[in-house]
Formats: C-alpha cells, sequence, structure tokens
C-alpha cells in the first residue's frame, strides 16, 4: 500500500484486495474490491476517514508509518462495518491521543464488536463539524446506506465528500480516479443493486444530501475516486427512482425443458410486444447479476418446474431475494410445469409479500407445453404489454 495524493493535504491509502471472492460471505465479487482510508491534514489537526478490514490491517500500519504521518487526532467511523472500523484498535495504538469521532449508533456498533473504549469517542450529529484549522469536517447523517449508522463526512475547502459504502463499487484497480467510466459503471451497478437497493428511498434522500453540497471529488471507502461527481450522482439519481423500465426478468429453472420452452416462447412474445426481457438461469445464481438486472426492470416472471408441490429452490431463493431486494418492479407473474400436483403460483406468490407487485394469472402446464399453453403465454404477454400502455413506465 502507498499513500496517494487526492488533493492538497487529502491522500488515499487504499488496500486493494485482488483476491477476495465473496463479501459477508454473501456478495460476490468478481473483480474484487478495495478498502479506502483517507488522511486529512489541517494546518493544525490531522484526520483519518475511515480505516480499513482487518485482515490488511497490517500493510495498513506500515504504510502509516512509511509515510510519516506524526499525529492523528480523528478518527472518523463513518460507518460500522468491520471492512471500514476493524483496524480503528490498531491506529489507537499507534496513536493514543485519536478520538474515534463518530454518531451514537456507529459508536454503539464499534463497542459492540471492536475493543475500543468508551472514553475514545467525540460524538457527532446531523449538519456538526470539527476544524482541523484550515480545513474543517462536516457530518451528515446518512442512514441505511448500507447499516442505520451510515453518515458522509464533507470537507468544503477541497470541495470533497467521503461516502464510506454509499456510491462505492467493489473493483479491484491500480485506478484512483473513476477514469474507466464503463467499468466503474458497471461495478458501481452491481454494488448499489446488493448493498444499497434493499433501502432504495434512504439512497434517494443521501443523493439529495450529498448532491446538494459543492463537489470536486467523491470519494468512497470501495472503489476509485470520482473526479466527476455527476457522473455517480446522475446513476443513482436514476437508480433510485420510482419509475422502472419496461424490462421483464425472468429468473427460470428448466429440469426436462417444459418450463425452458415456456420461457423461450414467452421472451419472444415480449419482445414482439416492445418489451425487453432478461431470463436468468438461477441453477448457478450469481446474485449480483440477478440482482443488477432487477434495478429497473417493470416485471418480473418467476418460471419454475413443480419439485415436491413447489417451486424449485432455485427459484424459491430468486423469490426469496426479490423479496428483499427492494424492487421498484410494478408487475409480477408465475409460469411453469407440473407432473401431477402442486400449487407452484401460490407458494411463489406468498415468498414474495414485500414486492408490492400486481401478479397477473399465472400460465402452468401438465408435461410439455402445447397450443392451449402457448395461447395463455400469448394471454400473458398481451397483459404485460396492456399494463404498460395503460401506466407507462420509463422508456
Ligand atoms: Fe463496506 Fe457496509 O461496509
Amino acid at each position: 500500500m502507498i499513500p496517494q495524493k487526492v488533493t492538497d493535504g487529502i491522500y488515499s491509502y487504499r488496500a486493494i484486495d485482488w483476491d477476495r471472492e465473496l463479501f459477508d460471505e454473501l456478495v460476490p465479487l468478481p473483480e474484487g474490491t478495495t478498502y479506502n482510508a483517507y488522511l486529512v491534514e489541517g494546518s493544525e489537526k490531522t484526520a483519518l476517514i475511515d480505516t480499513i478490514y482487518p485482515p490488511k490491517t497490517a500493510e495498513f500500519i506500515a504504510a502509516l508509518k512509511k509515510s510519516g504521518v506524526k499525529r492523528i487526532d480523528y478518527i472518523v467511523a463513518n460507518h460500522a462495518e468491520q471492512d471500514h472500523s476493524g483496524s480503528i484498535p490498531a491506529v489507537l495504538d499507534l496513536f493514543p491521543e485519536a478520538k474515534v469521532v463518530t454518531n451514537a449508533k456507529c459508536k454503539r456498533f464499534i463497542m459492540d464488536t471492536l475493543p475500543v473504549d468508551r472514553d475514545a469517542f467525540i460524538t457527532v450529529g446531523d449538519g456538526h463539524s470539527l476544524s482541523l484549522g484550515d480545513k474543517t469536517l462536516q457530518f451528515l447523517m446518512t442512514p441505511w446506506v448500507h447499516w442505520p449508522d451510515t453518515m458522509c463526512t464533507y470537507v468544503p475547502e477541497a470541495r470533497t465528500a467521503f461516502t464510506c459504502d454509499f456510491l462505492g463499487a467493489h473493483l479491484a484497480t491500480t485506478d484512483l480516479y473513476a477514469d474507466d467510466e464503463a467499468r466503474v459503471e458497471t461495478a458501481a451497478k452491481r454494488y448499489y443493486a446488493e448493498i444499497m437497493m434493499p433501502y432504495r428511498s434512504f439512497s434517494k434522500e443521501a443523493v439529495d444530501k450529498v448532491g446538494a453540497l459543492d463537489l470536486s471529488y467523491i470519494a468512497p471507502s470501495h472503489g476509485p475516486i470520482y473526479a466527476r461527481p455527476p457522473f455517480v450522482l446522475d446513476l443513482y439519481r436514476s437508480w433510485t427512482s420510482d419509475a422502472p423500465k419496461p424490462f421483464v426478468v425472468i429468473p427460470y429453472v428448466s429440469m426436462y425443458e417444459s418450463t425452458a420452452a415456456m420461457v423461450s416462447y414467452l421472451t419472444d412474445r415480449l419482445v414482439e410486444r416492445g418489451m425487453g426481457v432478461k431470463p436468468i438461469n438461477v441453477v448457478d445464481l450469481d446474485t449480483g447479476e440477478f440482482a443488477m438486472s432487477l434495478v429497473e426492470a417493470s416485471t418480473v416472471v418467476f418460471a419454475s418446474p413443480t419439485v415436491l408441490s413447489g417451486p424449485h429452490p432455485g427459484v424459491a431463493y430468486a423469490a426469496l431475494l426479490a423479496n428483499v431486494l427492494g424492487l421498484k418492479a410494478k408487475y409480477a407473474a408465475v409460469i411453469g410445469s407440473f407432473g401431477w400436483e402442486g400449487n407452484l403460483p401460490e407458494i411463489v406468490q406468498s415468498m414474495l409479500p414485500k414486492l408490492g407487485a400486481t401478479f397477473f394469472e399465472p400460465v402452468m402446464v401438465k408435461g410439455l407445453p402445447r397450443e392451449a399453453a402457448f395461447a395463455e403465454l400469448d394471454r400473458l404477454a398481451d397483459d404485460i404489454a396492456a399494463a404498460h400502455a395503460a401506466a407507462p413506465v420509463a422508456a
């Protein structure tokens, strides 16, 4: 790890994790990630904004020592999750005079999980500030841009906002800035879908709050820094808006090609009616890929064979995720096949109480789909298209 200058008096200390494949044992990391801490040097005091993931602590502490940091007065904890707070005890060992600056919730979480003494904290609230001399730390409470404790820190003199998880991207790269915007957009969208979308309304509020600042840089604690802040703010405005796009996601499994034939037929009929469609075979589900596809989808059609009287476990897992990911989809349906019994549509629908979508009449076939089943799929395609015509979604 080497410190890299962001702007005058602000340095990035990034641990690049090229090899990590899974975050929280849940979220796939196809491009690894970074854990970013930032040193902010004022004329009188020095602050560290966030720390890093515990397994990277040794290289972080070595980099602080090697770069000759003489003092740290404040360790700002924007969020208690240990990929950002985990090195606080080691930094306090090195700079015992430092105070941990955070909000009351984050303080509680840190004390619950790390050996940090109550007396080490300075508690701040929304709009509070601390002077570093010729720089100021201003604190913005932005709850639920991952956990209820999350906040951002703004340095007006440097026109820089430190947003921790918010606006971040799991992307291992030596690029300090998000110059490769196409690559960063994909990583940021995946990150938004997995981490932020379940709390979409809070992300929307946080975009308004951060977007109102005078900004040259947005410096998150995962991924590269945005030297063109409107790039990521505009993406978030689109992703968090209430208006979905005319796009149908079809999570499906097929055991003996009946359900696959139905999915293929329905896809063609929806395309004929002007819809975008993405069938996703969920047998080996990449949860990030699935979540990304749902960010702006208007409609989700769950397609499954009947297994032990209910959905295939892969489709059940997709439904479980769709229920909690905070989708803006307005419409849903269930299609599938069965051999002798089952009430698959009722079971799938019962797994989606939070979706808040209108369910169309399901289409279930016994064995292979034939003429009557295809006619029912024509009807479902008509229902979906008619719903969009009656209440148009964003183009
Ligand atoms: Fe990057 Fe919620 O921690």
